[in-house]
């Protein structure tokens, strides 16, 4: 890999990599202009012939009138002149000709008037070696692997690479030289291979399935791989293979075991089965997102694949089991039903994040996984939605759709789909579901259609529903209440705001607590918001507390009417609720309180006092079984939630504040502090062997957030070296990485007493590291996230480290992104944070679009912040829009932020 200072600029891929947009200006696609079209290609065959510098592509499209467009005219098909360079066109042998029988734009090619049953075959040659931008066919170390979603299959071959043209891919021939590429992989089903002059050899594929263009998939390379199998209900047995570069193949049976119970989670929850005799899935160095699940062979980015007990913490645990599920639950929905038209992604992925949530949530805990969602829905899916690329989550125009790979189409997408299950039950939700697969299984649908099946299937009507779809921006509920003694009435008065015209409907989950006993006399009951305003009557035999939204029952922000919250009632919620969500919700927003006093310099010791008792009872464990739940109840809200309490961001306030106020906490319970985590050391220890189920997680979770609160005491430098010495034990005495990562995390923001641990463990972990990726990626991410006043020039400082490249997506990501969310490090007053995301990024985009736009996103909330802050990130913006070549996914984030 090459240094960051010596990145090349010069190699032909990446001028071309952006000479679209000197010669054409960005265009805007709108949702409502579709159109179907009016040739389809019904069928493909391909062959590649794989050489060093050079492969060619040869391609024959069986071409048919659509019988549902009138007309007929011309035939056009994608094709990205900076990647593919057409050798030529034929039909039955014939040469055509250029100007008269079709003609070459940069993004396309136009073939005239094709008649019915016209087999068209093109030859093309590209150059996968100098594709940096890592979408179509290129080079990741010993392999060549593809990525088509969503317009990749363009820079393999001219095709219409819309997912609307759903095709047969018949045969797909890939030839290479055996001996530096053995393995030969594509969708579906293994149909020929075999030797051939010169030590190369072939095989061929074909995919009984229909699909569009961005399923397909092909890997060339030297890999080494896992076997397995499993046995559907219906009894099909399907051979499953897990690969990797050879030295990591010891990595993959993880990935293995979550793929086994994915295929067997959905056979029980939804009745779906596989359909294919062979899953493949691969894993990949470089990689622009998390992974693919093109039919039958997924794509994945290592991070998602490759753990084991001594390189994966717990959560990489638990992400790689996601991500397999999510790629998995993707051959239902998304390939067998896939999308008509980009706009309606969420259509799939929505969807498929729902289900990889409830996955998840059974395989471990249900209550902890909630937790972690709505976290992340908060910090990324809310603060998406107030900056200026907000948009709903079926979006209504895009100028490169690869920009609308976001956590509102993913994250707030599943959010919706919830609310379907919450609205109609996990019944009527499977009815719903079952008649979207019996009216659209191998079609291209709408969002529009899943929404119908679910409308018909429980005889309701949606569509006020249906305002999800096309209402960008965070709902607000705001909430108040009242107690008539005389007639036993609570009445609870509902107030909805949106970017709606009309209301949404909105299901409000609601349990009522009896004020006295604390028992819960309403339990959980779903409130239908549907009008603007909306007052619920209950009868009750005394007072009682609301607990409102539970299990955050919409992507909302929920607010006390009058303004304040009332801090009596959440103490009481925190203590008593019988939901453990809001528990742990009630608790966070005390915390919240008092975060925010304590910035404004108006402490109210009555707050604090019951933070503390929350605080307390939580180190208890009154009422909580759980450890990760007892973790995340004792941990305040990240900087990112505070954030999107503020009117005006002030990073440097907030990180203050929190810091405060859990340095109270620390020093109040210190020793209580000190002896639950010398209590769980023993549990942990008596845990024995790693093992990665929710309980030896939990123990894990809530021993470092122990940690965390000691460490946290480092003032004076006896206290620098008290703590200094506690993590280094921490590190020494690690089983895993969870406990190596929480201890080195510590470690990378000590000072004075502690820098001489801080750097022996730095050093450490990066010699253990041994140079494998994973690890090194986090070793990049801990420093770039220390709470240092030098981290800028720390992080500068390792740019230039020999493992630094920006040509590998997740070691860019692992310290310039991560950086980014070292908040008062990235918005120093300064502007230097600002200023060198804005200089990498110039050299960035030449590289990979899709990862420097992604990364410009952290400029772009630049009217959040106050007046100097906002004009430095204004100012690199500027810079980077006024930035020639640009490419267009950049661009479209910087123009929109400066709209
Ligand atoms: N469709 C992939 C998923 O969510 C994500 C992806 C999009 C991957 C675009 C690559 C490119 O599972
Ligand atoms: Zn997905």
């Amino acid at each position: 890999a090459e240094s960051f200072s010596t990145t090349s600029t010069t190699s032909t891929a990446l001028n071309s990599a952006v000479a679209e947009s000197e010669t054409t200006a960005p265009v805007e696609v709108f949702r409502t202009d579709y159109k179907p079209l009016p040739h389809l290609v019904t069928k493909i065959n391909m062959d590649f012939v794989i050489e060093n510098g050079k492969t060619t592509v040869t391609s024959e499209l069986f071409i048919e009138p659509n019988s549902s467009v009138e007309g007929g005219g011309d035939l056009v098909l994608d094709g990205d002149e900076s990647c593919v360079k057409l050798m030529s066109v034929s039909i039955d042998g014939k040469e055509l000709e250029k100007g008269k029988e079709y003609d070459l734009e940069p993004q396309k090619m136009i073939i005239k008037s094709p008649a019915p049953g016209t087999v068209l075959k093109t030859v093309v040659e590209i150059v996968p070696e100098e594709n940096t931008q890592l979408s179509g066919l290129y080079k990741s170390g010993p392999m060549y692997c593809s990525q088509c979603e969503a317009m990749g299959f363009r820079r393999i071959t001219y095709y219409p690479d819309r997912p609307d043209n759903m095709a047969v891919f018949e045969n797909i021939r890939l030839e290479a030289d055996e001996k530096d590429y053995p393995v030969l992989l594509s969708n579906g089903n293994l149909v020929d291979s075999g030797k051939l002059e010169n030590g190369r050899h072939f095989a061929s594929w074909s995919d009984p399935f229909p699909k569009p263009s961005y399923l397909f998939a092909a890997v060339v390379g030297n890999l080494g791989y896992i076997e397995d199998t499993y046995t559907t209900t219906s009894g099909r047995e399907v051979k499953l293979g897990v690969y990797s570069e050879k030295e990591n193949v010891d990595k993959l049976h993880y990935a293995m075991d979550s793929l086994k119970r994915s295929m067997k989670w959905d056979e029980d929850k939804f009745g779906l089965e596989y359909d294919l005799d062979l899953y493949n899935i691969v894993a990949v160095e470089s990689f622009n997102m998390g992974a693919m699940e093109n039919k039958g062979l997924n794509v994945f980015n290592t991070a998602y694949v490759l753990a084991d007990k001594d390189t994966a913490s717990d959560a990489d645990f638990e992400r790689v089991e996601g991500v397999i599920g999510h790629e998995y639950f993707h051959n239902w929905t998304g390939n067998r039903v896939t999308c008509r038209d980009w706009f309606q992604l969420t259509l799939k992925e929505g969807l498929t994040v729902f289900r990889d949530q409830e996955f998840s949530g059974d395989m471990n805990s249900n209550a902890v996984k909630r937790i972690e969602d709505v976290r992340m829905v908060r910090a990324r899916q809310f603060a998406e939605d107030a900056g200026p690329m907000a948009h709903p989550i079926r979006p209504e125009s895009y100028i490169s759709m690869d920009n609308f790979y976001t956590a509102t189409v993913y994250v707030k997408g599943a959010e919706v789909i919830r609310m379907y299950n919450t609205l109609l039950g996990t019944e009527g939700f499977r009815k719903g579901m079952d008649l979207y697969f019996e009216r659209h299984d191998g079609t291209g649908v709408t969002c529009d259609d899943f929404l119908q099946a679910m409308a018909d299937a429980n005889d309701v009507d949606l569509s006020q529903f249906s305002l999800w779809y096309s209402t960008p921006g965070t709902p607000t509920v705001k909430y108040s209440s009242a107690y008539d003694a005389s007639t036993g009435v609570f009445s609870l008065t509902l107030e909805q705001e949106s970017k709606s015209d009309k209301p949404l409907h909105i299901p409000v989950s609601v349990g009522l607590m009896d004020k006295e006993s604390g028992e819960e006399v309403v339990p959980t009951t779903v409130l239908d918001l549907k009008e603007s305003k909306q007052t619920f009557e209950f009868n009750v035999k005394g007072d009682v507390v609301p607990s409102i939204l539970r299990d955050f029952s919409a992507p909302v922000k929920l607010m006390p009417d009058s303004g304040a919250v009332d801090e009596e009632a959440l103490a009481f919620l925190a203590a008593e609720d019988t939901d453990g969500f809001n528990r742990w919700e009630a608790g966070q927003r005390l915390y919240t309180s008092s975060i925010f006093q304590n910035m404004n310099g108006k402490e109210s010791e009555k707050t604090l006092q019951y933070v503390f008792d929350a605080f307390e009872r939580t180190l208890k464990g009154e009422k909580l079984d759980d450890y990760s739940i007892q973790a995340y109840a004792l941990l305040l809200p990240t900087e990112a939630t505070l954030s999107e309490e503020m009117e005006i961001i002030d990073p440097t306030a907030i990180h203050k504040a929190r810091g405060a106020v859990k340095q109270k906490i620390a020093r109040k319970f210190q020793n209580e502090i000190s002896a639950k985590y010398e209590e769980l050391s023993g549990l942990v220890e008596a845990d024995g062997e790693l093992s990665v189920d929710a309980k030896s997680i939990g123990l894990r979770r809530l021993r470092n957030v122990m940690l965390e609160y000691l460490c946290s005491i480092k003032e004076t430098p006896e206290e620098q070296k008290a703590a200094a010495e506690l993590a280094k034990k921490h590190f020494e005495n690690a089983s895993g990485m969870t406990d190596k990562m929480a201890a080195l995390s510590a470690l990378a923001s000590m000072e004075g007493k502690g820098t001489e641990a801080r750097d022996w463990a730095l050093q450490k972990f990066y010699d253990d590291a041994d140079g494998y990726s994973l690890v090194v990626d986090k070793w990049f991410s801990v420093q770039a996230l220390a709470n240092l006043p030098d981290v800028l020039d720390r992080v500068k400082k390792l740019t230039k480290h020999p493992d630094f490249t920006l040509e590998v997506p997740n070691r860019c990501r692992s310290l310039v992104s991560v950086f980014t969310m070292n908040a008062p490090a990235f918005h120093n007053p300064s502007g230097e944070g600002y200023k060198f995301i804005g200089e990498l990024l110039v050299e960035l985009d030449k590289l990979n679009p899709q990862v420097s736009s992604r990364l410009a996103s952290s400029l772009i909330r630049w009217r959040r912040y106050d007046e100097k802050l906002g004009a430095l990130m204004k100012a690199e913006l500027e810079k980077l829009k006024a930035m020639k070549p640009i490419s267009e996914d950049l661009y479209e984030i910087v123009s929109k932020a400066l709209d």
